[in-house]
């Protein structure tokens, strides 16, 4: 059997990928589709009709990309589990057992190559059985999300230290529900957005106890994409409409998790503005924030750029001109903010008293590509890693408790709605060939990654 790598010591560099994204084999081995298999397939979802049916094929060729993570020289590897593999339809008692092995054989082989596996249990992509019956906004789906979590941590956790229960709860309750980016696709259905956040929370504090209970000496946590914002000029106009930025996108699930409440602004605002009905709002049930609020082992930050938020209640030509200086755009067109960075995790320490951090995603969407040698000269990526890393440092220097950094993402893959047309890996993927080539933010790492500079990072822990 396959050892689990156990030391505290030392910095968790590492690349992070998700199932839906890469894996492909979409009808392989009993998995049943997908909230985003439905998604991509509906006409007019993701750009150029982009699905992940095959994306890198990595269910097929996981064994070549843990030897290029490998040259790579991660000792980690942040990675998602696609749930209808092992659950198809999600309301099953029984596993489907060759979906369980392959997560199986993916989680020796990392071993086998000293790479620490960081397994996420929910990245967006649960069974379309289970959303056909209310999807996040029906408490059952808890019971069902409770069960898969049972069952993987039953089978793994002899070998997986490093769980993540949710990969960014609000990309589910908001995009969901309130833009129609994600799935459901619904839009403005702000009762459904919170009810669902609050199952996401509640399932996340109950699933905690059974990954313990099975994985000895297990680390629990959650990933939530967080930033920092603030308002585009002086006008109470932007000021509030900022406050309310930040409560609906930090604060309902910060201030549950760490101070077992919900923010009442939210609430209010909502109400005032009469988005929902006071009886919409009788979700919590007695003793839910007490579970959601159940001590975690690690918050997972997932960071990419800061808000600058700018008022839709009030035209523009009346409003206040804008004052805040903008840094260049990656090619999603996100602005470059590393200092951002650091501004979160001091606030997480300051206002939450957070105890470890990890960077389980940082990185950027460039679509430099191969030259007639096929070397990939992606400078500005290079850039960005750096000037983020370098803001962690800082924060490390300070006290705060970082204790690992994920690139998004080891290599290009399915964007979501963006399908193919935005590249995020520090591997360059060829989507008709599947030929993979690191670029030269790959090769920058791997030298980043032996260097000095980054033993300064186990030295501070
Ligand atoms: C995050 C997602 C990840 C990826 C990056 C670019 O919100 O967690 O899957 O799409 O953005």
């Amino acid at each position: 059997m396959v050892e689990k790598i156990q030391n505290e010591k030392i910095f968790n560099w590492g690349v992070a990928t998700s199932s839906y994204q890469i894996e492909g084999a979409h009808d392989t081995d009993g998995r049943g589709p997908s909230v985003w298999d439905v998604f991509s397939h509906t006409k007019g979802r993701v750009k150029n009709g982009d699905t992940g049916d095959i994306a890198c094929d990595h269910y097929n060729k996981f064994y070549e990309d843990i030897i290029l993570m490998k040259d790579l020289g991660v000792n980690s590897y942040r990675f998602s589990v696609s749930w209808p593999r092992i659950f198809p339809i999600g309301t099953e008692q029984k596993i489907n057992q060759k979906g369980m092995d392959f997560y199986d054989r993916l989680v020796d082989m990392l071993l086998e190559n000293n790479i620490t596996p960081f397994l996420t249990l929910n990245h967006w992509d649960m069974p379309q059985g289970l959303e056909d019956l209310g999807g996040w906004t029906n408490r059952e789906t808890i019971e069902h999300f409770v069960k898969y979590g049972h069952y993987m941590s039953r089978r793994l956790g002899d070998r997986v230290i490093d769980w993540i229960t949710h990969n960014e709860p609000w990309c589910i309750s908001f995009l969901g529900y309130i833009e129609g980016l994600k799935p459901p696709g619904l839009k403005n259905e702000w009762a459904k957005s919170l009810h669902t956040a609050h199952h996401l929370l509640l399932s996340h504090g109950k699933v905690i106890p059974e990954i313990k209970s099975n994985a000895k000496d297990s680390k629990v946590g959650i990933t939530l994409n967080l930033n920092t914002a603030i308002p585009a000029s002086n006008s109470e106009h932007d000021k509030k409409a900022c406050d309310f930025y930040d409560v609906q996108f930090n604060k309902l699930y910060l201030e549950p998790l760490y101070n077992q409440k919900y923010p009442e602004l939210l609430f209010k605002s909502l109400l005032q503005k009469n988005l929902i009905k006071q009886s919409d709002l009788t979700f919590v049930k007695a003793g839910d924030l007490e579970t959601v609020a159940t001590k975690t082992d690690f918050l997972g930050v997932n960071y990419y750029s800061r808000g600058v938020i700018r008022s839709n209640e009030i035209e523009e030509e009346i409003n206040d001109k804008p004052i805040v200086d903008l840094g260049p755009k990656t090619d999603f067109g996100w602005e470059i903010y590393p200092q951002g960075l650091y501004d979160l995790l001091k606030r997480l320490q300051v206002e939450y008293n957070v105890q470890n951090i990890i960077i389980t995603e940082n990185g950027c969407s460039y679509s430099d590509g191969p030259d007639e040698n096929k070397a990939i000269n992606d400078k500005k990526r290079i850039e960005y890693h750096k000037s983020h890393i370098k803001q962690i440092q800082i924060a490390i220097n300070e006290g705060i408790p970082c204790t690992g950094y994920f690139a998004w993402s080891f290599m290009d893959n399915f964007e979501w709605a963006e399908g193919y047309s935005q590249r995020f890996g520090l591997i360059w993927v060829d989507f008709e060939t599947l030929e993979r080539i690191p670029k030269e933010s790959y090769y920058w790492y791997q030298n980043f990654i032996k260097s000095k500079e980054m033993s300064a990072f186990n030295e501070r822990k």
